[in-house]
């Protein structure tokens, strides 16, 4: 990882598409990442999983990864669509009971010596290929988040991003940095995430020793974020947005999955805009991606005022 501080677009299930990735490198994102993919599933040839892994974006980009037998995941990073990546990042902080109760995500957390075996096969299979690992704080509080950290870096990672929240808190609740600078004390490199959403936020970060920060939700149809996080000028045009989001995805996916994964994302590019939840409504409904590009470009039409961003 270079000197510079990174702002990484955090992997995020369901939302961290391609087509978003590369629109939020556009404004300034340093580095993106997948949704995460199983890897069992890309060893099995899982058609979906390797499509998942589609790629446009501008390096560096990572491919994330979950699972929990080391042979699998070593074969998994050396299938051609997560080659095409520029690193690997593996889940160890998913607290979704499902993923959980496999041994996958957080699992790996309770489960330090497995977890070392994980990232060391996946570092030895990778060759030159940075790895990293996602993970929390803890389980339900802060107490193994050191040595966790240490038996990523002694395993081979060569960084670790970390939710400064535990698994018990799944998503609510204050994400708590106090750990953060004993954590960059380390030798490894530490990426910060956790509602961050500010510049100032990120300055507080790095004071604290993190080496770059990870964005979750507050960028969900707000890829100008990272331009933001930067001081960068930057014009944000959501129709334009919404129509490039949708045509890329036609490049992966036939038009009923694009409707159906646009509505969402829709949903966010429209949030908190005057008017917009009624339309966001009529979006949700409507029944082809024909008519959910017409009811925007009806909209905008109607508010032309509320389609630009600029910062
Ligand atoms: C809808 C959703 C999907 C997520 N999917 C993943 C995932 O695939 N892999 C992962 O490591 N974290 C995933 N996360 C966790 C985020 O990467 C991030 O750690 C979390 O949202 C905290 O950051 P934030 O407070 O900035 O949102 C997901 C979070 C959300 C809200």
């Amino acid at each position: 990882m270079s000197d510079k501080f990174v702002t990484t677009l955090a992997p995020m299930a369901g939302y961290t598409d391609f087509a978003y990735r590369t629109i939020c490198k556009d404004f300034g994102a340093d580095l993106t990442v997948t949704e995460m993919v199983s890897s069992k599933a890309l060893v099995m040839g899982n058609e979906l999983s390797r499509r998942m892994l589609f790629r446009e974006e501008t390096s560096p980009a990572f491919c994330q990864i979950f699972g929990h037998e080391p042979d699998i995941m070593a074969e998994s990073v050396q299938i051609p669509e997560v080659m095409n990546y520029d690193g690997v990042d593996i889940n160890m902080g998913c607290p979704v009971r499902k993923i959980v109760s496999n041994g996958d995500g957080s699992a790996l957390f309770e489960n330090p010596r497995l977890a070392s075996q994980c990232i060391s096969a996946v570092k030895l299979a990778l060759k030159n290929k940075p790895v990293s690992v996602k993970f929390r704080l803890g389980i339900s509080d802060s107490d193994g988040a050191v040595d966790f950290a240490k038996m990523c870096r002694d395993s081979g990672a060569d960084f670790v991003t970390v939710h400064f929240r535990t698994r018990k808190q799944m998503y609510s609740g204050d994400a708590d940095f106090t750990l953060l600078p004993k954590l960059s004390q380390l030798g490894i490199p530490i990426i910060a995430n956790g509602d961050i959403s500010t510049k100032q936020q990120c300055e507080k970060m790095r004071e604290m020793g993190a080496s770059g920060v990870a964005v979750g939700r507050a960028a969900f149809g707000r890829p100008y974020i990272f331009s933001e996080l930067k001081d960068k000028r930057f014009e944000f045009d959501a129709l334009d947005a919404i129509e490039s989001h949708a045509k890329l995805l036609c490049k992966i996916f036939n038009e009923r999955v694009v409707a159906n994964e646009m509505k969402k994302h829709i949903a966010c590019y429209l949030k908190g805009k005057r008017n917009g939840k009624s339309v966001t409504v009529e979006v949700m409904n409507a029944h082809d991606l024909d008519e959910i590009t017409a009811l925007c470009r009806n909209f905008f039409q109607t508010y032309p005022q509320l389609r630009r961003t600029i910062g």
